[in-house]
This record gives structure tokens, sequence and C-alpha cells, in this order.
């Protein structure tokens, strides 16, 4: 029996559907916010180890609270929730909603380490439970467009790819809770909170390396982990990349780059362009009588607009060829893309587009590229979870970082709260 049909047995209806948020920080409230935008959704349920924070959002919703997920739980008032806590939190709240029947949306990282997130994914397909990561980017329909460009093969096979993600981050912002940016707390730095989204979409893209060389750094904040990480990358099929992000740049350009056979794309913040020449490279590389021959390349820069996708006829000579002119239609996407997506994978058995077990591959190239940059070598994929497991655990152990400033803020980030 699959996820739909055992929620439908359990609920015996068709909607709405009861969620819960557990962790009403900042995102929490985002999450919260967000669900009245979903048609057959209905936010029940908050829960925050901190009686604060869970009575106010409590009261300014309208809804039960609690501080404990397991009284949640047991007021069988959700069919899903969403865990927006600290990420190693997410793993044992995670199991006990899933082993309770209900379905479960994690925050990015699932987990801290890749062992933890598997058995997130484990423990929903023995209970038969949805899980969802919330991996919002996804929806966005302009990187959806990419992502389906990739996969149709316009790029042919792939020779190299690249990934730059700043995202900038002030000292006050990691001094905004105990928990940032700590290896106990996070588990991790740029690539385990800030990057997760890019590096999604990066092996969205370009596929999973196979071998990746890495390079951590703290370089200006007052942290104990990376604010900065850096990789060269191998891929089974020989090609190559480099994967950069970090929280000391402030100007925007989020990019990835893929560069192909037959073309290449560069997704630029939410900007798409597409290079397609023709022949392949290879063909052209070695079969071009003249020196300092270009190839033919025709540039399309993609964009969104409120027409559906459609063609256009262009007549070259006599011959007309037809050639596909690549529209996204406009709409609204963010967090709450995958609690409708949940609600319509229970509803209506529509196919889940965040899965949980999706959500695994970019938090196994964070590992991999932390005990690399530790090890000072080529590290191969899938890494070794017992090797990660006990230096994430020695990490937490020689632990001797001592936060002086914490000033606890828990605010949603305004660029998701407008
Ligand atoms: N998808 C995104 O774009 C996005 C954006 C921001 C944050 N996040 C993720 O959301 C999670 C939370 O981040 P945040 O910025 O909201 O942090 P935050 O500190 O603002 O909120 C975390 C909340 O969890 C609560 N909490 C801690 N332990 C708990 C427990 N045992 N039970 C219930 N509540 C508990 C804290 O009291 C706090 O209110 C992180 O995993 C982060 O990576 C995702």
């Amino acid at each position: 029996m699959g996820t739909r049909n055992a929620h439908q047995q359990r609920t015996k209806n068709h909607g709405p559907v009861r969620f819960g948020v557990i962790g009403a920080g900042g995102m929490g409230r985002a999450h919260a916010q967000g669900l009245a935008k979903v048609a057959r959704a209905k936010l029940t349920a908050i829960c925050d180890a901190d009686p604060n924070s869970a009575g106010k959002v409590g009261r300014d919703f309208n809804i039960a609270f609690f501080t404990d997920h397991r009284l949640l739980i047991r007021s069988g008032l959700c069919d899903v929730v969403i865990i927006a806590t600290p990420h190693p939190l997410h793993t044992p709240i995670a199991i006990d909603c899933m082993n309770a029947g209900l379905h479960v949306i994690s925050e990015k990282p699932l987990a801290e380490c890749i062992s933890k997130a598997e058995r997130m994914v484990k423990t929903a397909k023995k209970n038969r439970v949805a899980f969802a990561v919330v991996f919002q980017s996804r929806f966005n329909p302009i990187s959806a467009k990419a992502i389906e460009l990739v996969r149709s093969g316009r790029i042919g096979k792939i020779y190299r790819t690249m990934m730059l993600s700043p995202d900038y981050r002030t000292q006050a912002y990691y001094d905004a809770g105990s928990w940032r940016a700590t290896w106990k707390g996070e588990g991790g730095g740029v690539m385990l909170n800030q990057a997760p989204h890019a590096m999604d979409m990066f092996i969205q893209l370009c596929g999973m390396p196979c071998e990746v060389f890495g390079r951590t750094e703290t370089r200006m904040h007052k942290i104990e982990v990376e604010d900065l990480a850096e990789a060269m990358l191998k891929y089974p099929d020989g090609g190559s990349g480099y994967l950069y992000c970090s929280t000391c740049e402030p100007c925007h350009g989020h990019l990835i780059e893929v560069f192909g056979d037959l073309g290449k794309l560069v997704l630029k913040d939410s900007g798409l362009t597409i290079f397609n020449y023709w022949p392949g490279i290879r063909d052209h590389m070695h079969k071009a009588k003249v020196m300092w021959g270009e190839m033919d390349i025709r540039e399309e820069q993609i964009q969104t607009t409120e027409t559906n996708t459609g063609h256009v006829s262009i007549t070259a000579g006599e011959m007309e060829i037809v050639e596909e002119k690549i529209e996204v239609p406009r709409q609204e996407t963010g967090h709450f893309s995958v609690s409708e997506n949940i609600v319509a994978h229970l509803l209506d058995g529509a196919p889940l587009v965040t899965s949980g077990e999706s959500g695994l591959a970019s938090l196994e190239l964070a590992n991999a590229v932390t005990l690399s940059a530790y090890e000072r070598r080529w590290i191969k994929l899938p890494i070794n979870r017992k090797r990660y497991d006990s230096l994430l655990d020695k990490f937490c152990r020689e632990s001797r970082f001592v936060k002086k400033t914490v000033k606890t803020r828990r605010m949603t980030d305004p660029r998701i709260a407008k």
C-alpha cells in the first residue's frame, strides 16, 4: 500500500490535511504562515521547546501549542508535521512522528550526517508514511525547466560543472542562536545551513560526483565551523567540476554552469541562459577544416511569461526551421510549495517533488567535502558512514569553542517572509 492509500485509510476523508509545525522559530513561523496559501490544508498545532515561542505562535494562529513534540503527536491533531528545529533534532523527532504514523516534512538539511538521514528514509518506508524535504527551489519554474532541459539531453554529455554559492551572513546572524555554527548544534557550517539549496540544485542538474577533493576554512566569522568550502569533483563518466560556497561574500551571484557536448546551461540567481552549438564539440573539433573556426552557437535567455510554452517558425532560405521557443509559465512558488505537494501526494497520488530520499545526495556531498578537507585527500562517494560519524563525533567531543555573545533571536529571513 502506498503512502496515499495508507493516509486515506487513516483519515477516512479527502481533506483538509491537518498540519503541525515543530520548531516555532524563524522558519517554523514562515511555514505556519505559508500554509494559508495551501488549499485543502489546515494548520492545527505548533510545538517549540521554548514555552514563550510555542505560546506566541499558538496564540497568533489560534491553534493548540505544545512544548514537547511527543505531546503534539499524542494530541491526534495532525496528519503531517513540518520539522523546523536545529538540524540535529530533525532525525529523532522525525522518527518519533513516523513511528506514530504521521507524514513528515523535514527542513533542510535532513540531518547533520548521512547515516542519520538514511535512518529517516528507512523509518518512513517501514511505516509507509510520506516523507519530504524542504528544497523549495525545485519548484521554481526556471530551475525546474533547467533540470528538464539537461535531463532531456539538450546539452549532451556533460564535461564540466561549476557551482558558486555566495550567501552572506553577518556575525550577528551567527550570534542569534547558541546552536548556530557549532559542531554540536549544526554539524557543520555553510555547507549544512546556507548552501544545501544550491548543492541540491547542482546535483539535480549535474548528477552526483563519484570523488571529491575538498577544502574548508573559517575565514572571517568568529565561529567554530566553516564559512567557506570548495571542492574539485570527478564524475563517473569522466567529467569534472568545482563547487564553492561561502557566507563571506556580499554580492548576489548564485551560479551553476553545466557544459556539455551540445551546449552550455547557465543558471544565475533565477535567470537561465542556454547556449546550443551544432554539431557537437567532438565532431566539430575533429572535422572542422578551418584553423580558427567557431561553432554555430545560439544563445537563448529563458524567461517566465504569462503565456504557455510554444514554438516559433523561422524561414531560412528555402527551408523552414521550426525552432523551439522555451518559455516558462510564471508561477508563485516557495516553502509552501512543499506542503502543497505533500497534500497533492496524499489526496491525489501526485509524486513527491522533494522526497526525503532525494534529499540525501546534497548532504552526502557536504559530508564528503568535510571528510576530504580533514583527511586531505580525494574521497570516493558513497562515503564510509562509520568514518564520517566518528569524525563528527570527534569534532563535537573536542569542541572547546565558547559562544560569548549569544543573543537569541528567532527571526524569519525577510527574503522568505515577504
Ligand atoms: N528551507 C529554507 O530555506 C530554510 C531557511 C531557514 C532555515 N531553514 C532550516 O530550518 C531549521 C530551523 O532554522 P531557524 O532559522 O528557524 O532556527 P530558529 O533558531 O529560529 O528556530 C528553531 C526553533 O526550534 C526550537 N527547538 C529547539 N529544540 C526543539 C525541540 N526539541 N522541540 C521543538 N522545538 C525545538 C527552538 O526553540 C527554536 O524556536 C534549520 O534546520 C534550518 O536549516 C530552512
